[in-house]
């Protein structure tokens, strides 16, 4: 199929590539032209791993081209996916979908009666049937238009791309639907589940899915809080909890609470929309899932006076700025959190971060950002893990021992042997635990 994809971000370039690595003739356009230079030349404006490598084979099959505007063949394309971003309005908890709605007029011109939009894009409800009406508007006949939410991670996008959990396919109309299951034909011949739905269900499917897996997140670092004041183990708890198969281990990991360009902003999508119908429960549910995790950033600056009493003037050593492993990405990122509040209240921070560096430089010149380790331990009075980098466990504490002015430990996420460190001579406090 000819198809195209607009917005070349963390999910329209991961979609377009993998697109083209079905087989699809792929147009993507782009805004930003910096963007398209870059991705001309076979280069990526972000990590995500193996993403450089479908690019590649997708740009040297000659089945992907970018474009800053529409080129005149997407008057041919038969999909048409909406991959832009929808950010937390400026004005409250709403997502903003003012992108969407460009998107969609530009489009207009270049639809045909058969072809469909296929949004991708999380957004409010009600919005596909306004990106339905402004088509028709614009065209002056009913155009169709698919809502089809992605769940990918980053980290894992372009393997979740290839073979999602599932397939949600909101619409109006049969012949749409049919389309956009013969574009998936590949992935769902690899046996992925399709849920047919109308708008609103998409729509809604989508914030809820990332609203339970923040409330689940928030649900075991609650416990966390209890276990800490009486003596339990967390991590043992998840354990347990995990083995049956009905609430499931995934996660279960307590520590800093969630970050990055979805969760926070997806429940308090949510937790809008709660409110905007008159459902308080969800909406009180998700404000306490909310706090919650706000909650777990206070408690490493109440571990950190513990460690060294007043924080002024003291060397903090965050290791991690990426609000997850595997990713460059520090929106929302819960270990800058932590950086903001340990630099707000007089501690000189260093962040250490393997990838996500150039981000913190840019975004965050106030902070003094390394990528190795040892450059961020030297003189460090206290020493937090943020991100769960596998690489920290590589961490040698003896030689970590050596650089440091005191060997002060926070684990804010669980990736080193508290014991192995201990052992060491390094105080050591971590989250979930008394
Ligand atoms: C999330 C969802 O998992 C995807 O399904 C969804 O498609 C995506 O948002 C989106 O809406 O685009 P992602 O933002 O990549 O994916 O991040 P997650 O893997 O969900 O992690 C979110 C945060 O939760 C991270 O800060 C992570 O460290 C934290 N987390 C995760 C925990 O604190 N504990 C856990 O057990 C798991």
């Amino acid at each position: 199929m000819l198809i195209s994809v607009i917005g070349l971000g963390r999910l329209g370039l991961v979609h377009a590539a993998v697109m083209a690595k079905y087989g699809h003739h792929v147009l993507a356009v782009e805004s930003s032209s910096a963007r398209v230079d870059l991705l001309k030349r076979g280069e990526l404006p972000f990590y995500e791993p193996n993403l450089d490598l479908v690019l590649l084979e997708a740009i040297e099959s000659g089945r992907i081209t970018f474009h800053n505007e529409h080129p005149e063949e997407s008057k041919q394309a038969q999909l048409h996916f909406i991959c832009v971003g929808t950010p937390q309005s400026a004005q409250g908890e709403q997502a903003d979908t003012s992108y969407v709605f460009d998107a969609a007029s530009k489009l207009a011109q270049f639809m045909s009666p058969k072809s469909v939009v296929v949004g991708k894009s999380t957004v409010p409800i009600g919005t596909a049937r306004g990106v339905s009406d402004l088509l028709e508007n614009l065209t002056g006949s009913k155009r169709h238009v698919v809502w089809n939410p992605e769940f990918l991670r980053e980290g894992h996008a372009v393997a979740d791309t290839m073979r999602p959990d599932r397939i949600v396919l909101g619409s109006e109309s049969k012949d749409a639907e049919a389309l956009v299951l013969e574009g998936y034909k590949q992935i769902i011949d690899l046996g992925v589940p399709v849920v047919s739905c109308d708008f609103q269900t998409a729509e809604l499917v989508k914030v809820s899915a990332n609203a339970f897996l923040a409330t689940k997140i928030s649900f075991i670092n609650a416990v966390a809080e209890v276990a800490e004041n009486t003596g339990a183990n967390t991590e043992l708890i998840a354990e347990a909890l995990g083995l049956d198969d009905r609430i499931g281990r995934k996660f279960l990991n307590n520590g800093l609470g969630y970050g990055g360009g979805c969760l926070p902003k997806d429940s308090r999508s949510m937790k809008h929309i709660a409110e905007q119908v008159g459902a308080p429960g969800l909406a009180n549910l998700l404000s306490s899932v909310e706090a919650i995790n706000v909650g777990r950033k206070e408690r490493i600056l109440e571990l950190a006076k513990q460690q060294v009493g007043d924080l002024t003037g003291k060397r903090v050593a965050v290791l991690g700025a990426a609000f997850k492993p595997n990713t460059d990405d520090i929106r929302d990122s819960p270990a800058i959190d932590i950086a903001q509040r340990f630099h707000h209240a007089g501690a000189s921070v260093v962040i250490q971060d393997e990838m996500a560096i150039e981000n913190v430089v840019r975004e965050l010149p106030h902070f003094d950002a390394v990528v190795s380790p040892d450059e961020a331990l030297a003189q460090a009075d206290l020493v937090v893990i943020a991100t769960e980098w596998r690489s920290y466990a590589q961490i040698d504490p003896s030689e970590a021992g050596k650089l440091v002015s005191h060997k002060n430990l926070i684990l804010a996420r669980k990736v080193v042997d508290e014991k192995l460190w201990q052992g060491h001579g390094w105080n050591v406090k971590a989250l979930g635990r008394s």
